[in-house]
């Protein structure tokens, strides 16, 4: 039996800041940002927008199509959750009106959490094959104002409705995984920027997906040619590219050429590159932009995936695409979102970015900016409320 993506829906916040206004604050060449790491615009959230608001707004699409009724698990991964001790999931499930009979959790490791979750939410459909899950991947990128991250800032969620007889990816049993315990980036709990050791992430990266690869290979006996295409972990979109590079070495095939490199990852970089990093949702996020983007129908061909959270976790996998599954997808959906947003000056990106939600336990109420189909509407003792705008 197959199981694996049914629908997939991406959201982003509707304000971005431009690189170029950035490298210009900042004294930069813009093709640092550009070229150097792929990246042109990152999403900023306005202060009534988180991983809740960009989580429900995702998943709303796909409810509003399937139905709430099967959903029996719901899996929010995330980084940049908004309690320490409540799952995001459990103010999406109300936002959603989800059934009472429904697991739900926040699950983290970093970029990771989001696979966790895939992979989770498909064992349970393996067992209840008419039963169907959720998975939220949402998350806030920040990275100290003036820091060799924040380029690579961004916000973003992905929603997956995970079935049996999917009808846009049937996901392989065999990945290569692999944890180990490093220090590349991480969030003490008492700080809303990530810390991190940038050059030696990239290092780590590189080489747990070389560790993946080769369990992944050895259990499959599969070759990087088996693969019409690639899905990496986005952290900023020439990351895809060394990564790519990287399993070409492994696998003694000469160095791919601009073209090759286009045509197996292009179409997979393509919203990434306008939000930024979007943490657990951005392996997502690529895949979205792919099924979306690709000029060729990929029906019936075998896609790869690659996670990376860092601290880390790292996790291969594969899937066939499904026949037929462009008419499932929610491409124009996706575009309008990302054409219609408001651009910021660095004045306006610096002012949100300093804003910091109230800790004490009045009434606040939150000015209304732009989002999706939710909104956090205020803070009131301490309780976060949440609003639905459409
Ligand atoms: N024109 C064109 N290219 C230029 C340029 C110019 N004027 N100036 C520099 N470049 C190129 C550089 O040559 C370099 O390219 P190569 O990597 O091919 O050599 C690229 O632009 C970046 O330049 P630097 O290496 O000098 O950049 P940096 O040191 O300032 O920052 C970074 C890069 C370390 C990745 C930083 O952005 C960072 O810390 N990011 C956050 C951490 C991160 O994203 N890690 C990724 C792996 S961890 C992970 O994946 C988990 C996660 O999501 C965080």
């Amino acid at each position: 039996m197959n199981v694996g993506i049914d629908l997939i829906s991406f959201q982003t916040a509707q304000y971005f800041l431009d690189l170029r206004t950035l490298a210009q604050t900042r004294g930069v060449d813009p093709e640092k940002y550009y070229q150097g790491l792929g990246q042109e615009k990152m999403a900023v959230p306005p202060p009534d927008e988180d991983s809740v608001t960009l989580g429900a707004s995702a998943a709303r699409v796909l409810v509003d199509q399937v139905g709430a009724q099967d959903i029996e698990l719901l899996l929010f991964g995330t980084e940049s959750g908004v309690d320490q001790s409540k799952s995001a999931g459990l103010f999406v499930h109300g936002l959603l009106n989800l059934p009472r009979r429904c697991r739900v959790i926040e699950l983290k490791e970093a970029c990771y959490a989001g696979t966790a979750g895939l992979q989770l939410a498909l064992a349970m459909v393996r067992l209840a094959p008419q039963k169907k899950a959720l998975v939220i991947c949402a998350d806030v990128a920040r990275y100290d104002l003036g820091s060799p991250g924040e380029p690579t800032q961004g916000c973003g969620a992905v929603a997956l409705l995970i079935s049996a007889q999917p009808r846009l990816l049937a996901v392989d049993a065999e990945a290569g995984f692999h944890a180990e315990n490093v220090m590349d980036f991480w969030r003490p709990n008492y700080r809303t920027e990530a810390l991190v050791d940038g050059k030696y992430s990239t290092l780590v990266y590189l080489s747990t997906l070389v560790q993946t690869w080769r369990q992944y290979r050895e259990f499959t006996g599969r070759k990087l040619t088996d693969l019409a295409r690639c899905c990496f972990h986005l952290p900023f979109t020439r990351m895809a590219e060394k990564a790519y590079i990287r399993l070409c070495r492994e696998e003694k095939i000469p160095e791919p050429a601009a073209e090759e490199i286009r045509h197996i990852l292009g179409p997979s970089l393509v919203y990434n590159r306008q939000t930024g990093n979007t943490y657990a949702a951005s392996l997502y996020e690529g895949l979205a932009a792919l099924l979306d983007n690709d000029p060729q129908d990929l029906g019936d061909r075998r896609i790869s995936l690659f996670s990376y959270g860092s601290g880390c976790m790292a996790e291969f996998f594969s899937g066939i695409v499904q026949p037929g599954y462009r008419q499932y997808l929610m491409a124009d959906r996706h575009r309008e979102m990302l054409a219609g947003r408001t651009e910021l000056t660095y004045r306006q990106y610096e002012d949100i970015f300093r804003y910091q939600v109230p800790e004490d336990d009045g009434d606040h109420v939150f000015a209304p900016y732009r989002t999706g189909y939710y909104r956090l509407q205020g803070i009131k003792k301490h309780v976060r409320c949440y609003q639905s705008i459409a």
